[in-house]
């Protein structure tokens, strides 16, 4: 199959395209960050993540399975929950006018249309999208993804190292698995 997964050279995005490559898959990526290290060898052609839905439908042409981990974590500038909510529609959009077969789209536990959190209600808007599409989907909902390269779980075990105190909601089950390993 041909996938196109975006981030590629990011962090989600490297570990998919290479179990991906594994299995013989043809991957390519859309990034808006062309000029990452390319830990493939220049063998994912790269494509922008503009949002420019003409564009992007060009891009995918010839693409069975489009894997979408798009996200905007904190809203910074002009680039808001609300703006992550438009970009995945255009990218939605572009993968069925570029006849793509299904959808993987990594989501978040507990998305929700009615939560305070804009987050959580812009990842329930991209299911919607996607679950609206037509087009066949597997919609991902993890909790947290632990990796060398993870943001959340390598501040909190850096924390950890470093301060005597730490504090951890509810009873400190959900994360203490992870923390331990890093911590150790
Ligand atoms: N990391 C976690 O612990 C975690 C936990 C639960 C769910 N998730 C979900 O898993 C997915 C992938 O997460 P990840 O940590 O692997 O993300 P990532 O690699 O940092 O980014 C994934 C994609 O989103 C694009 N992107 C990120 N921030 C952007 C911004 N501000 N403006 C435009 N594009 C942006 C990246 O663009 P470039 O290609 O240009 O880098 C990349 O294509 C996300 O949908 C996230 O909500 C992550």
């Amino acid at each position: 199959m041909k996938i196109a997964v975006t981030g590629a050279f990011s962090y989600s995005g490297k570990f998919i395209t290479k179990r991906l490559m594994e299995h013989g898959e043809k991957v390519i990526t859309l990034t808006g960050h062309p000029n990452r290290p390319d830990p493939f060898d220049g063998q994912v052609k790269v494509y922008p993540l503009d949002f420019d839905e003409a564009g992007m439908t060009k891009s995918l042409q010839g693409v069975d399975v489009l894997v979408n981990t798009y996200w905007v974590r904190f809203d910074r500038g002009d680039n808001t929950q609300p703006r992550a909510v438009e970009n995945t529609q255009n990218l939605v959009n572009a993968a069925r006018a570029a006849g793509i077969k299904r959808i993987v789209n990594i989501s978040i536990a507990n998305p929700s249309a009615d939560s305070h959190l804009p987050y959580y209600w812009g990842k329930a808007a991209n299911e919607k999208t996607v679950i609206e599409s037509g087009i066949s989907y597997a919609i991902l909902r993890p909790t947290v993804l632990a990796g060398d390269e993870d943001i959340l779980i390598n501040n909190i075990a850096y924390l950890l190292r470093r301060f005597p105190l730490f504090t951890i909601p509810g009873d400190g089950k959900q994360y203490a698995s992870e923390l331990k390993k890093h911590y150790e």
